[in-house]
């Protein structure tokens, strides 16, 4: 079970290194961050050696996809490329996968559109829960029916829960069984605490002072 931040803020993923297990980017993080997004891709790859770091295409045309998507591949060796699920794209997904690169298909909403994914064997599929509940459909039950399709047909594909936008979601995503699940960093800090935590904690102080000793043990 990876878990990915799901920005493109430098500080942030250093911050979090030790835990997370890669980077979710895509245009709007890389637009927020201002800058050159090469210079920032490549300081995220280096942060993160040996952890998937996901980049989007921003080219429209499927050839000019494909030649964007071999020069963000050559970034580094953790890179991996994000595209659409669209069909404009299958031809160019399919002609990079057999040049090994490693695809992350994204804005994926329905279960053919992962089946198809899955049949071309990408790395990984991602799909959007919270744009799905946007529109009043059920993102977690696609995630659950992902999950099924590739227990069933034993798929490689790994599905990455994306779009998250609570730590309720990242609770279901879980249990849904995603491989993967990557969520924005004020989700991820708010998930690693609990209220009753903080007041657990303060309760057992304030008894144990009531005991008065200098030294323990
Ligand atoms: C995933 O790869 C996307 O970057 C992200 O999860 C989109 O989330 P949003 O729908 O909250 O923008």
């Amino acid at each position: 079970m990876k878990i990915f931040l799901d920005t493109a803020q430098l500080e942030s993923i250093k911050k979090w290194a030790f835990i997370i297990d890669g980077v979710t980017t895509n245009p709007t993080h890389l637009s927020k961050e201002g800058g050159d997004p090469s210079k920032v891709v490549h300081q995220i790859c280096t942060l993160l050696d040996g952890k998937d770091v996901s980049v989007e295409i921003t080219e429209i045309e499927p050839e000019k996809v494909y030649k964007q998507a071999k020069k963000i591949t050559a970034i580094a060796d953790n890179v991996v490329v994000k595209i659409p699920c669209c069909p404009i794209y299958f031809e160019v997904i399919q002609q990079l996968l057999s040049e090994s690169v490693r695809i992350n298909v994204t804005l994926l909403f329905s279960l053919i559109q992962g089946l198809i994914m899955c049949k071309f064997d990408v790395a990984y599929i991602s799909p959007f829960v919270g744009r799905l509940e946007d529109i009043d459909c059920p993102g977690i039950e696609l995630v659950q029916d992902l999950r099924t399709m590739i227990d069933q047909y034993n798929f490689d594909t790994q599905i990455l829960a994306a779009s998250l936008r609570s730590v309720h979601h990242f609770h279901q995503a879980v249990v849904a069984g995603a491989d993967a699940i990557t969520v924005p960093v004020d989700i991820f800090e708010k998930s690693l605490e609990h209220p009753l935590t903080k007041i657990g904690m303060q309760i057992f102080l304030e008894d144990w002072k009531k005991l008065d000793i200098d030294q323990f043990p």
